[in-house]
């Protein structure tokens, strides 16, 4: 027997998920203004409760935690027990906040418990979205909302091509995914992202393009943050496979191609673009 979602669960504690804590301070430097750009839509209230899934290191459950206050509560799901142990850490003293280790596609939520869900970038790795969908909408009430941010296509993402054309310069491309296979790019076709959500039970799906520069590595050097690239960035899999002859002239590449993008307050600032999913139950 498969248990769902098995390569995604394998693949966020392992060494992505201990990355993804590593360097918990610049992703969170570089998503947290889309994160809260997407929670200004959802517009929580003093006293909702919301459910935010994939909720990884725990910061968005924390913003919102602070916008619905202490009568409100926030839960955070997630499959990462590494990003969660974080999570906790941040959270600790909070009573209105609490984490579950679980996966959101199956989880026993409680029926219609939420005001709202929202997630950043969290529900693209679903391996059936729409029994997830199904299962996130169980935990809304009818009158409950749900907004969350997902990649547009890689190719209209300059934060994601231009440190791999770079590298591909000296290393084979690797294999095309089908689309809509899980993983960041799951979402970036609007109106599959429609359709999961409509075959999910979910009304008023709007699908609206979210731009948003990405500033990557504030007060770092342009060799930090092509090491940083390496580790947890667009290219992390492409550097970590290629032979160790190639490691440093990849990253000469990458140092060449962000140049331009590169200021010494900033770090690197390259282009975003995204949906921005709202729907109602
Ligand atoms: C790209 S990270 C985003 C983390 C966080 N929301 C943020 O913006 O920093 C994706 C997160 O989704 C989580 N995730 C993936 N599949 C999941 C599932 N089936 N149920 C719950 N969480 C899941 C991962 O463990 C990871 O923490």
């Amino acid at each position: 027997m498969t248990i769902d979602n098995a390569t995604q669960i394998e693949f966020w504690n392992g060494e992505t998920g201990r990355n993804w804590v590593t360097h918990d301070s610049i992703m969170e430097a570089m998503l947290q203004p889309l994160g809260e750009s997407v929670m200004d839509t959802l517009a929580p209230q003093p006293g909702e409760h919301v459910l935010d899934i994939g909720c990884g290191c725990g910061h968005t459950s924390l913003s919102l935690a602070g916008r619905v206050g202490a009568e409100g509560s926030v839960t955070g799901i997630d499959i990462s027990a590494p990003m969660l142990a974080v999570a906790s850490y941040f959270a600790r003293g909070r009573s209105s906040i609490q984490f579950v280790e679980a996966d959101a596609q199956t989880h026993a939520f409680e029926a219609e418990r939420y005001d709202m869900v929202f997630s950043r970038f969290g529900v693209m790795f679903f391996e059936d979205p729409v029994t997830a969908f199904t299962n996130i909408r169980s935990a809304l009430r009818a009158s409950g909302r749900l907004a969350f941010c997902c990649w547009r296509p890689r190719a209209v993402n300059p934060f994601m091509t231009v440190p791999a054309m770079a590298a591909l310069e000296l290393l084979p491309a690797p294999p095309e995914m089908p689309p809509r296979t899980p993983g960041p790019f799951a979402f970036e076709e609007a109106d599959y992202v429609t359709a999961v959500l409509t075959s999910a039970g979910f009304e008023s799906v709007a699908v609206t393009p979210l731009q948003q520069q990405l500033t990557f590595g504030r007060g770092l050097n342009l060799t930090d943050i092509v090491e940083r690239l390496v580790q947890i960035g667009p290219i992390a899999q492409m550097v970590r496979d290629a032979p160790e002859e190639l490691q440093q002239p990849v990253r000469d590449k990458v140092v060449d191609a962000v140049k331009p993008f590169y200021s010494e307050d900033t770090g690197m600032t390259l282009d975003g673009q995204f949906w921005q999913v709202t729907a109602r139950p």
